[in-house]
């Protein structure tokens, strides 16, 4: 424990004592090419803390800026399928997660999408 009581009492403190932080916003303009480079390191471990909080802490469902449609063929300006009712089974399951990779068809792929997100999406069954 010793090491890790020096680095929180003493080595860190001494550290962020020595950076050329001013008092003053105009401080800020003053600064020299010198006092710059000794910040570097002090904001990339503060923007490196705040990164990882961050995609700790943002809320899993984000869905609404992002794609719905993460790969199923992208190179079509708009998926529409269209399926002969007289072609249906008794029962067809159509994918609403878009990650089957029968698609439009559910291949059972929502499962693991509802665990890695958290979500609750399943397919559409239609029955005769
Ligand atoms: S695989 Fe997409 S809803 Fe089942």
């Amino acid at each position: 424990m010793h090491p890790i009581s020096t680095l929180v009492k003493t080595s860190i403190p001494n550290y962020l004592s020595g950076l050329p932080i001013p008092d003053t916003i105009g401080g800020w303009f003053k600064l020299g090419v010198k006092d710059w480079a000794a910040l570097v390191p002090f904001f990339a471990v503060i923007g490196g803390i705040s990164f990882v909080t961050f995609r700790t802490v943002k809320p899993r469902n984000t869905s609404h800026f992002q794609s719905v449609n993460p790969s199923i063929r992208k190179d079509e300006a708009k998926v529409v399928d269209i399926v002969n009712i007289e072609d249906l089974g008794d029962s067809t399951a159509f994918c609403r997660c878009w990650r089957s990779a029968k698609f439009p068809y559910c291949d059972g792929s929502h499962g693991r999408h509802n665990r890695e997100n958290c979500d609750n999406t399943g397919p559409v069954v239609i029955k005769k």
